[in-house]
């Protein structure tokens, strides 16, 4: 399967249901980029383990709840490399080569792990699985060759300590790996109903499977702006959430929508329900794929194994080259 194209990878954990900030942030994004890459979609669920490790019951129903996901939104397993990371070992086999040029400065001093280890104090996480997470995402993306990386700003840190990973190892081994860079979206980021960034952990998500009713009452509930006590009194879009929101979902009303606001011409109830509406069209087909998929969970079997398959066949190459440069046996 050699490809003119240059290798892409990206990764998701499966830690609940993903939302509409997945689907706006990243996953639109990756759909996109399916013509002019080699693509590699992976649902990491051992990078769940290493927050989720004592709790795992859900992992696996997660793991083919996101496949789906990923599959409904418009991913092509024809074009596209789409599987589970525990799928294919070699991912473990490369972070463990890899640990070994690590040194344990660089993940220690990592933002994002001294920023996780803040916030889920009380929580046991002082793991060598934890500590080692970027490590086995630089694994995951090279053990295909991968060049690019679209990932968002909080993604950064990994990148730059995988490329950090590279060097070291290329330079100790005279291997060529490539160095992947990251492949920046220009999507601002979606706020979520409270207007904060939009999150499982804040619980102001909505996912990208809600049924219309929930996606309905989730918009109802939100905040508007305070200054507004009846309909006509003159409002200010920019402080409220309900529009943020109307531009990502209404973009082509979103400029009368502000207009009427102002000009205190439009109910805010009339205006989240506009809303509501919006987003639940916005996800029709997504829902309509959704179910089909539901229905027919053989094929979704298939094409997970198919995935895993194609991942493994695909990492190969550089995993031999790996363990020939480091003189340990295939
Ligand atoms: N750490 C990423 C996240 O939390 C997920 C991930 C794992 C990933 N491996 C990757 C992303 C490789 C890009 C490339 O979002
Ligand atoms: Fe927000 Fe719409 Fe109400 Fe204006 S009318 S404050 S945009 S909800």
């Amino acid at each position: 399967m050699t490809s003119e194209r240059p290798v892409l990878f990206s990764g998701v954990r499966p830690t609940g249901r993903a939302h509409l900030g997945n689907l706006v942030g990243a996953f639109e994004n990756w759909v996109s980029l399916q013509d002019r890459y080699e693509c590699f979609f992976c649902v990491v669920d051992w990078h769940a383990l290493t927050t989720g490790y004592e709790d795992t019951v859900e992992l696996r129903p997660r793991v083919r709840d996101l496949f789906i996901d990923l599959l409904s939104v418009g991913l092509d397993p024809e074009r596209s490399t789409i599987f589970v990371q525990s799928q294919n070992k070699d991912h473990a086999e490369l972070a463990l080569l890899l640990g070994m040029v690590t040194p344990l400065g660089w993940l220690e001093r990592c933002p994002t792990y001294k920023e996780q280890l803040r916030e889920l104090e009380g929580r046991e996480i002082t793991n060598f699985g934890f500590l080692g997470y970027p490590v086995l995402q630089a694994a995951d993306i090279l053990a295909y060759g991968g060049e690019w990386v679209p990932v968002g700003e909080d993604q950064l840190p990994h990148l730059e300590l995988c490329r950090e990973i590279v060097r070291r190892f290329n330079y100790i081994y005279g291997t060529a790996l490539p160095e992947p860079k990251p492949l920046m979206s220009r999507v601002p980021m979606l706020p979520g109903t409270d207007g904060r960034k939009m999150s499982k952990s804040y619980g102001n998500d909505i996912a990208i499977s809600a049924e219309p009713e929930e996606i309905r009452a989730k918009v109802m509930g939100m905040i508007t702006d305070p200054a507004r006590i009846r309909k006509d009194d003159p409002g200010h879009p920019e402080v409220c959430n309900v529009y943020s929101l109307h531009r990502a979902f209404s973009a082509h009303l979103h400029e009368a929508i502000g207009g009427e606001c102002r000009e205190g011409r439009r109910g805010c109830v009339a205006c989240k329900r506009e809303l509501s509406e919006a987003i639940v069209s916005y996800l029709g087909p997504v829902r309509a794929r959704r179910n089909e998929l539901l229905g027919d969970p053989g094929t979704v079997d298939r094409l997970v194994a198919g995935g895993g398959a194609r991942a493994r066949a695909a990492s190969a190459r550089i995993l031999a080259e790996v363990r020939r440069a480091m003189n340990v046996w295939t």
